[in-house]
């Protein structure tokens, strides 16, 4: 649909038109006896100049096509004159009514061509917001690659190098250093596949318990904390949506990454089970409790956590106070597919 509004050059072709059909009218008028009613006509006159696009000419037509039936009583031979009168009264009652619908036409017309315009300028708003967004996007993969995942490489490297005198280091020294290269190509693996943007993997989404058990082992680097898993039996064979198992894997990660950065815990416990078509979450440790009120100031994590949960539409609490350790409990909606 085209939204443009009509300009005068628009109008021009209907109203030529109009006019002429309003001689043509007016000649035939003037030829025919009195008695006889082709003013009607006129109505037809009124009709086509809806096509002016312009009110303001239908009005001034509607007037023409008045004086016209009023001037053609003067014109027109015979001398039925109380039936032409009659006769021109119906005419003047058509050629109006047919008006004022011209009219009423017309504006619901211009409404509709008013939404439509509206309507086409949020679409245009709402792609350019769109590829605005898309940019963004790119330019911060761009500068992941070119910072973020440089420095994670050169990092790799040095930890490489270091790899020779590991040998005569201690096991554990060595382990953890096998660990956290381990770590950074995964970090850099992480990285490589957000900035090619969102892929399904090819074996589907890993059961939500699987993935949970992977993460929980990949972050216990130490003895202090010590982190473990109580999974519900069988939810290892529960796949989750991807955006789904995505959130619920960052939310941990992150709840058990504070842990180890500021609790001073000896253990994390991570407790997942799914009951009614909720899945609950909850992360504990033994550690030195924060006040949740004054922590979201501070960093990104946990504000990260409560979008996450919130996204998902479900229900975030965290409880903790200083000396008490910490206990954050995550409540989703759980529309699961169970595999055999
Ligand atoms: N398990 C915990 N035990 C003790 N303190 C915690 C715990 N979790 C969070 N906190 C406190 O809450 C603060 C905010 O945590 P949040 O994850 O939002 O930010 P961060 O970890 O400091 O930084 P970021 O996550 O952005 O790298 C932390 O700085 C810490 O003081
Ligand atoms: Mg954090």
């Amino acid at each position: 649909m085209n939204s443009r509004t009509p300009s005068t050059r628009d109008s021009l072709p209907a109203l030529s038109i109009a006019l002429g059909l309003a001689v043509g009218v007016f000649i035939l008028d003037a030829m025919t006896p009195l008695g006889m009613a082709p003013q009607m006509l006129y109505a037809v006159v009124l009709l086509v100049s809806v096509w002016t696009y312009n009110r303001r000419i239908v009005k001034l037509l509607a007037w023409l096509c008045t004086a016209l039936t009023a001037a053609g009583l003067i014109f027109a031979s015979g001398t039925q004159y109380e039936t032409a009168i009659f006769n021109r009264v119906v005419s003047l009652s058509l050629i109006w009514l047919t008006a004022v619908l011209a009219l009423l036409y017309m504006r619901s017309e211009e409404r509709l061509r008013q939404v439509n315009l509206n309507l086409e300028q949020l679409v245009s708003e709402r792609t350019a917001a769109l590829i605005q967004a898309v940019e963004q996007r790119e330019r911060l993969g761009r500068d992941l690659h070119d910072d973020i995942l440089q420095l994670l490489y050169a990092a790799g490297l040095n930890l490489k190098a270091a790899v020779p005198p590991v040998t005569r280091c201690p096991p554990d020294v060595a382990g953890q250093i096998r660990h956290t290269m381990g770590e950074l190509e995964l970090a850099m693996q992480r990285l490589r596949e957000y900035i090619a943007g969102p892929r399904i993997p090819a074996g589907g989404e890993p059961p939500v318990g699987v993935a949970l058990a992977n993460l929980v082992q990949n972050m216990a680097v130490s003895d202090r904390p010590r982190f473990s898993l109580n999974l519900q039996p069988g939810l290892s064979a529960v796949s989750l949506p991807r955006a789904q198992t995505e959130h619920v894997m960052h939310i941990v990660r992150e709840a058990l990454s504070n842990c180890a950065r500021h609790s001073r815990a000896t253990q994390g416990l991570v407790t997942v089970q799914r009951d009614n078509g909720v899945l609950q979450i909850e992360i504990n440790d033994d550690g030195i409790g924060f006040d949740p009120d004054d922590a979201r100031r501070d960093g990104h994590g946990l504000a990260n956590m409560s979008a996450r949960v919130e996204e998902m539409g479900g229900i975030l609490s965290i409880a903790s106070s200083p000396g008490q350790g910490t206990r954050i409990m995550v409540r989703v909606p759980c529309a699961e597919e169970v595999r055999p």
